[in-house]
């Protein structure tokens, strides 16, 4: 009996995490949880400056937003499609204690509005990306940074990119200017 009751919850654990997972492919990236390293690494390539409004486009686990709030005292905004992410984002979020820096709304990112954003952080697909631009950038403000992870954005020069070529900056003033999206 107590055999089968522990086979059963193993079983829907793996079945939450597969759907955590693979279900928000459908709607626009898989999840990858970041180790600890790579969130720093991130947050430190985007040379964030305290007060600014960084925004996570499918923020997952809410952890880089959550990590770039206590160390460059930023407003975290994150918009995730998936209800168990955002359930545990917005755990991680109040045991932190901070319920007025981070906020995490349970939504599609390809409606969601970021016209208020100075840092928009995107750790998604090329198709995703791919939906979002050019379009997303006629709400943006003009003085906005772009950083994605991984995956750069096909068509928009880089103003910056690391050493191992994962991390990628768009200058949205200089994109605009210099590089015009083609
Ligand atoms: C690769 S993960 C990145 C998570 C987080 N940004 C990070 O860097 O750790 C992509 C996330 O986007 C979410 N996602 C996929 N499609 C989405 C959509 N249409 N709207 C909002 N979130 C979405 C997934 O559930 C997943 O958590």
């Amino acid at each position: 009996m107590m055999v089968t009751i522990f086979s059963s919850l193993v079983l829907i654990f793996f079945i939450l995490l597969a759907g955590m997972a693979i279900i928000p492919v459908f709607f626009g990236a898989p999840w990858h949880p970041l180790s600890d390293k790579n969130i720093n690494r991130i947050i430190k390539f985007a040379d964030l400056n305290p007060g600014e409004n960084f925004y996570d486009l499918g923020s997952g686990d809410g952890r880089v937003l959550i990590a770039a709030s206590r160390k460059r005292f930023i407003h975290g905004v994150g918009v995730e499609i998936d209800p168990i992410k955002v359930w545990l984002s917005r755990y991680f979020v109040i045991t932190k204690k901070l319920t007025d820096k981070v906020c995490i709304h349970r939504g599609n990112m390809f409606n969601f509005d970021v016209s208020e954003a100075d840092v928009l952080y995107l750790y998604l697909t090329h198709q995703a990306l791919d939906r979002l631009f050019p379009e997303i950038l006629e709400q943006m403000k003009p003085s906005a940074r772009i950083i994605c992870y991984r995956f750069c954005i096909r068509n928009l020069e880089p103003t910056k990119v690391n050493n191992d070529k994962n991390l990628f900056l768009y200058n949205l003033n200089k994109g605009r200017t210099v590089n015009e999206y083609s």
